[in-house]
């Protein structure tokens, strides 16, 4: 069976002050009907079985916007390494070998997902390897994975290379050489990623699993999937796919998804006058008046401004914040 893993238990920080910690990015619609997770949940009707992966606080929220799902939560959140290593071992207990269809909560896709996805599980099944989807870059975008594909047939390639979030010049390099940017969608069996992760950063928390699942997450440092297993995996691949794909990881990535409205990217309302290139996102109504490469985002009782090109910069906001409790 296909079984899709959903993962919802990140917060979405640069997206403050419309993420919250108790409103991660997945709960929100961004100008949407429903959520990013209620879609994500949608796209992959398809699957035998759909389960959301999430932390504790979430599970809630996660019940109330998909109430068909199952919901699987990790004793404390620790990144996507071992929340995945983790709920590997759960599901392959409760429901045996399968695949396991990993999608991340937090983007907008359209385009032939359930083609891309079927065969990615069908690699996945056949290689008994790591399946990652690739996308075709379009900028030398430092928060994403980048993959070099081997040579390829039959719709897929052997990943050659691995490289989670490179700098600027790095990625540049990667975009003109034909890398491919990984689109965090994984499709691999709980065996297959539990053996790669044997070998890994994740190694003593995977041999622990049998004997205590909980207690064997409770000793491991957090780390991404991306760093611990995807980096050195001996037997990745990679399935290219014609997808409109966007992570909507900050502020500045509305630019690409919303309509201009007067030369500016507007969710919610907004009156602008001599104003260009900004990002207007509100519960209400902004107004900008003479500025340009801006974001201003007000959401509840709270508004932050920063020029678009440091958008990332909105994460020293959210640290600033929790120290202050
Ligand atoms: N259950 C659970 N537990 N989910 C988590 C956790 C956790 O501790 N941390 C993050 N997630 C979820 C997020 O909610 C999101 O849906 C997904 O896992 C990916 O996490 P991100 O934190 O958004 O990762 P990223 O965007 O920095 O990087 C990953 O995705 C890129 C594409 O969007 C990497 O896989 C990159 O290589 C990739 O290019
Ligand atoms: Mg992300």
């Amino acid at each position: 069976p296909i079984v899709a893993l959903i993962l919802a238990g990140g917060t979405g920080t640069r997206l403050y002050p419309a993420s919250r910690s108790d409103r991660p990015k997945q709960f929100l619609s961004f100008g949407g009907e429903e959520s990013l997770l209620a879609e994500t949940v949608g796209r992959v009707g398809f699957a035998d079985e759909t389960y959301v992966l999430t932390r504790e606080s979430f599970a809630d929220g996660v019940r109330e916007r998909v109430p068909n799902a199952a919901v699987l939560t990790e004793p404390e959140p620790k990144d996507t390494g071992p929340a995945l290593a983790y709920a590997a071992h759960r599901i392959r207990e409760q429901v045996g070998d399968c695949v396991l269809l990993c999608l991340p909560s937090d983007h907008r896709i359209s385009g032939p997902f359930e083609t891309v996805t079927r065969t990615a599980a069908r690699v996945a099944v056949e290689t008994e390897g790591l399946v990652t989807v690739g996308i075709e870059p379009d900028r030398p975008a430092t928060g994403y994975g980048y993959i070099k594909p081997g040579e390829s047939e039959n719709g897929f390639a052997p990943v050659e290379t691995f490289h989670e979030k490179p700098d600027r010049e790095t990625a540049t390099e990667y975009v003109r050489e034909g890398f491919y940017w990984n689109a965090g969608l994984f499709a691999w069996t709980p065996t297959a990623l539990l053996s790669a992760a044997a070998s890994s950063p994740l190694a003593s928390m995977v041999e622990r699993l049998d004997e205590d699942a909980d207690a064997a997450f409770g000793a491991v440092d957090p780390v991404s999937v991306d760093y611990a297993v995807l980096e050195d995996a001996e037997n990745a691949f990679v399935v290219p796919a014609a997808l409109d794909w966007d992570d909507l990881g900050s502020w500045d990535a509305f630019e690409r998804v919303l309509d201009s409205r007067d030369g500016n990217a507007v969710l919610g309302e907004a009156v602008t006058i001599d104003a260009n290139g900004n990002v207007l996102a509100s519960d209400g109504h902004v107004s900008a008046v003479g500025v340009d490469d801006l974001v201003i985002a007000s959401f509840d009782d709270r508004t932050l401004v920063v020029p678009k090109d440091e958008a990332q910069r909105v994460r020293e906001v959210v640290a600033e914040l929790r120290d202050d409790g």
